[in-house]
């Protein structure tokens, strides 16, 4: 459990397992990633900061808007993850991206961007508002501000009596996040994070990603989702390694999925964004 006014605990640990995880996410949700910055009107030429950038995905579908002529920094805590990140822009022939370890809350990264954005990183502050308050400042006239994070709240709210494996992965999920000090709302309280941050009521939208094919990426996503969370999971007696049965979970998730008819569900993400000034 954390402190009052600290930080969680960073769910999904650091690992190159953890670094892997990212990048098959970010495989995923890259379409509602980018559907979200079209609409919030990143566009060529801007300048943008991502907040948390991890293996720099959202950095990279930001720079695949902003172009050559713009420019993006993604700002991450953890120094190692930023070398993959690195690695990624330069094989994507980006040269207009670079990385900069530090808080993103205190790491002085200039004032003249056109867009400050974040993927699944509100969630591990302590507090939010005053992060988003902070960003804010770092924007010109006019600028955007577009957050997209996890609601994990409701994620609960899609069990179904039919299929009993997803409802246990979904409590496991969210008892980790709770447990970790996380905030499993975040994703809702982006409007309420937004106000009282002093920016105007954000455009949102709620997004999820489901499916059920036998070569949905879904799947093996959610497999290694697990191996991360497995950690915390034995830290805070949520599970063991054998109630997880990570060698076996795929094939039985898509066996419930066969035998229910039902998707498997993963969680739902809300994205939130506004102009200031
Ligand atoms: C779940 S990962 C998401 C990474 C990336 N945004 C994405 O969606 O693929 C969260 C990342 O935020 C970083 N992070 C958390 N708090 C941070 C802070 N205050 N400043 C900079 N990075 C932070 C973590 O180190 C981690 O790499």
């Amino acid at each position: 459990m954390t402190k009052p006014n600290a930080d969680p605990i960073y769910t999904m640990g650091r690992s190159e397992g953890e670094t892997d995880r990212l990048i098959s996410q970010s495989l995923l949700y890259e379409g509602i990633t980018l559907r979200f910055f079209r609409e919030a009107g990143v566009a060529p030429g801007m300048k943008a900061l991502d907040v948390g950038s991890g293996a720099g995905d959202v950095s990279l579908a930001l720079a695949s808007l902003v172009g050559p002529e713009g420019h993006v920094i993604g700002v991450d805590m953890n120094p190692d993850i930023l070398e993959t990140a690195r690695a990624r822009a330069e094989a994507a022939g980006h040269r207009n991206v670079e990385f900069v370890a530090g808080d993103a809350r205190t790491l002085d990264v200039g004032d003249d961007f056109d867009v400050v954005a974040g993927r699944l990183v509100l969630m591990y502050m302590a507090d939010p508002a005053e992060a988003v308050r902070g960003f804010a400042q770092r924007l010109r006239p006019g600028g955007v501000v577009a957050f997209q994070e996890a609601d994990l709240d409701r994620y609960r709210t899609f069990e179904h009596p039919d299929t009993p494996l997803m409802n246990q992965i979904a409590d496991w999920v969210i008892a980790v996040f709770e447990q970790s000090g996380a905030a499993t709302d975040m994703g809702f309280r982006l409007y309420r994070t937004f106000l009282d941050a002093g920016l105007p009521a954000p455009t949102m939208h709620y997004e999820a990603l489901l499916g059920g094919a036998d070569a949905w990426a879904g799947y093996p996503y959610a497999v290694q989702a697990f191996a991360s969370f497995l950690p915390l999971f034995e830290q805070f007696g949520i599970a063991t390694a054998d109630d997880v049965g990570a060698d076996t979970l795929e094939e039985r998730l898509k066996e419930e999925v066969r035998t229910a008819k039902l998707p498997l569900l993963l969680p739902p993400h809300i994205t939130a964004y506004a102009r200031v000034g």
